[in-house]
């Protein structure tokens, strides 16, 4: 069984390894042990290796990154009624899936439709999860509005979810990308919504032309660093600043916010707190991606795939600029021995 682990916090390139362990875990009381075949490479992942602190006996047993992927169920725990063994399944939350193994709760392993192929799978969960958590915090910043809503990153993988929901909802979205490329790009795909880039000199007028001299309710950000300010002033009094992600480089302190002047709010939103949905929720949520994967498995773009011993590669490639889509580490089907549970 291979595992990328870490030791210590740093840059990806410099602290993850490949290590070789002879057993795989075995699942507890609730649990399965999935086989994994495909994982993705999200920001957040990087971004944790680079900042996680865990406790310092699982610091020195080695850290394993990853929390969605897909597989096949290899056993169950002994009161596990719900998943057999050979079931595909995808998961998340479940810390640790750049491995060839990863032990889950059952009730967080979704069965996977035939009709879904397995990159598809992989992708299905934290991305489509992560729009209708962005999507609540949205409804709740509007007060019924529909916009204007300005938002960052737009060529993103969460940034196209959401320009699709916003056709859909016939939500009012401006777009933000970095490059005239990038803006070229999302015009493609979404033709009715503004693209604006940033490497123009005049974006701000441009978003205000848009917006209206009022600005935008709400900025859906998952760049902030120092362009957090040039988006607080985009916002109309009362708007709202949501922080979803942190790509960009410096900082802005709060204090130079107009924060009381213009009564803003800055708040925060992420996947990682799904699981505090009730179980009656997470399973509508789990029905919403499962459609989605199905309906629409385009909005689940793979960029590339690495085996997942080539995942120095594929967290370069995971950062390159202009990159369209998630890039995926990838375990051979069971038949190969050398990743076997026995
Ligand atoms: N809070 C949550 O629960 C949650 C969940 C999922 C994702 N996220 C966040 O959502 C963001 C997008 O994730 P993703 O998986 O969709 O990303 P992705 O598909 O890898 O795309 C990254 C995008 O970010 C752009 N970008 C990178 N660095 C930038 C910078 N410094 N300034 C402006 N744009 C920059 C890239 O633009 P180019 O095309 O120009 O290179 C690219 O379009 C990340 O910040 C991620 O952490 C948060």
């Amino acid at each position: 069984m291979r595992s990328v682990v870490h030791t210590r916090p740093g840059e990806p390139e410099e602290v993850l390894t490949l290590r070789e362990q002879p057993q795989p875990p075995r699942p507890g009381a609730g649990q399965v042990l999935v086989r994994l075949l495909v994982r993705p490479v999200h920001p957040g992942d990087l971004a944790l290796v680079r900042y996680a602190s865990g406790p310092a006996e699982q610091q020195s047993a080695g850290r394993i990154p990853g929390v969605e992927g897909m597989g096949v169920v290899e056993s169950v725990g002994p009161d596990v009624r719900t998943l057999r063994p050979g079931r595909r399944v995808a998961v998340f939350p479940a810390p640790g899936t750049w491995s060839d193994f990863v032990v889950v709760a059952a009730d967080l392993a979704v069965p996977v439709p035939d009709g879904v192929g397995d990159e598809t799978a992989a992708l299905m969960l934290v991305n489509p999860l992560t729009l209708l958590t962005l999507y609540r915090a949205l409804e709740n910043a509007l007060h019924g509005h529909k916009g204007p809503v300005l938002q960052t990153a737009a060529g993103s993988s969460v940034g196209k979810l959401i320009s699709a929901a916003a056709v859909r909802h016939d939500l009012s979205l401006i777009n933000l990308v970095r490059s005239t490329a990038g803006a070229e790009r999302t015009r493609a795909l979404y033709p009715s919504q503004p693209v604006i880039s940033t490497s123009d000199d005049d974006w701000r007028e441009q978003v205000r032309r848009h917006s209206g001299d009022d600005g935008v309710r709400v900025v859906l950000d998952s760049v902030g660093g120092a362009m957090s300010r040039d988006l607080a002033a985009l916002l109309a009094p009362g708007g709202t600043l949501l922080s979803y992600g942190q790509m960009g480089a410096g900082t802005t302190p709060l204090e130079s916010l107009p924060l009381v002047a213009r009564e803003l709010t800055v708040r925060g939103a992420t996947v990682l707190r799904w699981t505090d949905r009730t179980p009656e929720e997470r399973a509508e949520d789990v029905a919403f991606a499962l459609e989605l994967a199905q309906d629409t498995p385009n909005l689940l773009e793979v960029a590339a795939s690495y085996d997942l011993a080539d995942f120095k590669a594929a967290v370069e490639h995971a950062r390159r600029p202009a990159k369209s889509g998630t890039v995926l580490l990838t375990t051979p089907p069971a038949t190969d021995s050398r990743n076997g549970a026995a």
